[in-house]
Parts: structure tokens; C-alpha cells; sequence
């Protein structure tokens, strides 16, 4: 199983996009068993694959989302048959995620996160390693979308995860952005001890024949630091993938031939840049 997390610091940068997309074509294209957790408070790669009357249903109906990975408090519940009654928190093991229409699988996020990080509660970093732990035959790539603030949640998905992955948009102030992101992952990840590695850089949004995409790529391929990290396709700048976002519709569904080839060539180069299942 290949655990990657996509991050950056910086909202907007199609993080979310890429993760839905790539873990989409890894499904529907390579027949690969694939789970998304979506560990951002802004929920955004839940509403990607779930309508706001499905969401609904599935908190209603007590179904588990990313909640149950961080939260093993006893908390009080009042039951209309028995009253005051505690609700014990779920073993990591019964959390169930969802089968999305796609196909793949989702641990959804929600919004209640953000109360959570309020609450104390050490040791959560290594609830999501833990959780995956028992689900290493389950599946064969785990895509998580990260938020962009530094916070439990990113380091406890960079702590599960055996890869990161950048989506950085092209401008000048963006790229800057990523220099500092390694090392904020660096330091994270020595203070538990703990390796990571860089599958690489995905530029999004990009306009392909701009003076600002071309130079991007050359600071990118030139920098010492970045050396071999660029994948050699964009993301390529579509306002059709943000409408269709609404609708639970991805790059695949859309008709666009450019736009899917450039896909195509980002999940395979992922994966041979990550690696196949290898159990
Ligand atoms: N290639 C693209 N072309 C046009 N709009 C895009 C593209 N990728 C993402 N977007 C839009 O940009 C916004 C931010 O993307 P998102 O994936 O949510 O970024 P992040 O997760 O980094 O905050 C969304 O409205 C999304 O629909
Ligand atoms: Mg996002």
C-alpha cells in the first residue's frame, strides 16, 4: 500500500483538485483500489465526491468520517429510549469509510475538526498511521488532501504517509512558497524521528504558452533543491473542472482531450514515481 499526502502551504493551488483527479484515474484507468482521506476541515475533497443532500444522509446516519480517526473521547449522548447514555469511541479498526459512486473509497472529512484541535489530546499525530496500519491489503494507494495551515492534521498525514506530493501554481510568489515548505517538513518530520520522501511537483492551473508557466518550469528544473522533483505534465488551467466540481464530476468526465492526455501523464509518472503496490 502507498500512502501519499498532497500539500502545501498555500490554499487555492489545486491540492484538492489533484488528489480527487489522480485518485480517480487510479481507480477507473489502472483498476487500482484506491481511499481518500480527507483530513482538511474545509471538507473540500468530501464535496468533490459526495452531493450535500448525500453528506447529510451519511452524518445523520451516524456513519464514520475522519472524526472517528482523531476523536477517542467518551463524550455524553442522550437517547430518546435510555436517556444520558456514554458513547464509547470506535475501535481504528471498525471505522468503515465510503464507497463513493466512483468506485474508490472516502474517509470524509467534516467540519468539527476544527473544534477537536481546541480540545487537548496528545498523541492524535499517529492516529492515521495507526489507522492504516490494519489496511495495508485493503487497498493499494492512499491519497490524502492535507489543509494548507500547519496543524495536527497535516503533520499526523505526513506521519502516515510515505510520500508527499507538491501542487504549486506557477507564479513567482507560489514558487518562493515551496522552499520553505520543505524545510517546515523536515523539521516536522525529525521531531518524530520520522523519513519522508518527495515524489515531486505538480504545476496547476497552468496557461501552457505563457512567458510565466515556461519560466516556472526552467527555475524549477534549474534549482538545486527541486532537481528531477517536476513532473514533466501540468495541470492545465479549465474553469470546466471547477463547475463540474459541484456536480461530483471529475477531469474524466469531462470532454477534453488535452486536459485528460496531461492526466494521464501525471498518474503515470505518479506511479512511477511512488511505486506500485508492493505486497
Ligand atoms: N486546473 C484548474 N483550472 C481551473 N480551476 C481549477 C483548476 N484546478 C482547481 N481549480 C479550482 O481552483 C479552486 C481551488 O482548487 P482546490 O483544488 O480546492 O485547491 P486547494 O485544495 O489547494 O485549496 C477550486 O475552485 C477549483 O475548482
Ligand atoms: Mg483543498
Amino acid at each position: 500500500m502507498k500512502i501519499v499526502s498532497l500539500i502545501n502551504m498555500k490554499g487555492g493551488v489545486a491540492k484538492t483538485t489533484l488528489a480527487v483527479n489522480i485518485a480517480d484515474y487510479l481507480y477507473q484507468r489502472h483498476g487500482k483500489k484506491v481511499l481518500v482521506i480527507d483530513v482538511d476541515p474545509q471538507f473540500n475533497a468530501t464535496q468533490c465526491l459526495m452531493s450535500g443532500n448525500e453528506y447529510i444522509e451519511y452524518i445523520k446516519n451516524n456513519n464514520d468520517t475522519i472524526l472517528n480517526v482523531f476523536d477517542r473521547n467518551i463524550r455524553p449522548s442522550i437517547s430518546f429510549t435510555e436517556g444520558l447514555t456514554e458513547s464509547f469511541p470506535k475501535n481504528l479498526e471498525e471505522i468503515v469509510p465510503y464507497k463513493t459512486n466512483r468506485g474508490f473509497y472516502l474517509l470524509p472529512g467534516v467540519l468539527d475538526l476544527y473544534k477537536l484541535e481546541m480540545a487537548s489530546g496528545e498523541g492524535r499525530e499517529f492516529r492515521i498511521k495507526n489507522y492504516l496500519t490494519g489496511l495495508q491489503e485493503t487497498y493499494d494507494y492512499v491519497i490524502i488532501d492535507t489543509p494548507p495551515t500547519p496543524s495536527i492534521w497535516m503533520t499526523s498525514a505526513l506521519l502516515a504517509s510515505e510520500y508527499y506530493l507538491i501542487p504549486v501554481k506557477p507564479d513567482p510568489i507560489s514558487l518562493t512558497g515551496i522552499d520553505l515548505l520543505n524545510g517546515i517538513i523536515y523539521e516536522k518530520m525529525s521531531n518524530f524521528g520520522n523519513k519522508i520522501k518527495c515524489a515531486g511537483i505538480v504545476l496547476t492551473v497552468t496557461e501552457e504558452n505563457t512567458s510565466v508557466y515556461k519560466n516556472a518550469q526552467k527555475n524549477l528544473q534549474e534549482s538545486k533543491v527541486w532537481k528531477g522533483k517536476l513532473f514533466s505534465k501540468s495541470l492545465i488551467k479549465r474553469t470546466e473542472i471547477a463547475k463540474k466540481q459541484l456536480e461530483q464530476k471529475f477531469i474524466l468526465d469531462i470532454d477534453d482531450s488535452r486536459l485528460k492526455s496531461n492526466l494521464t501523464s501525471i498518474v503515470k509518472e505518479f506511479i512511477e514515481r511512488v511505486g506500485e503496490n508492493d505486497q
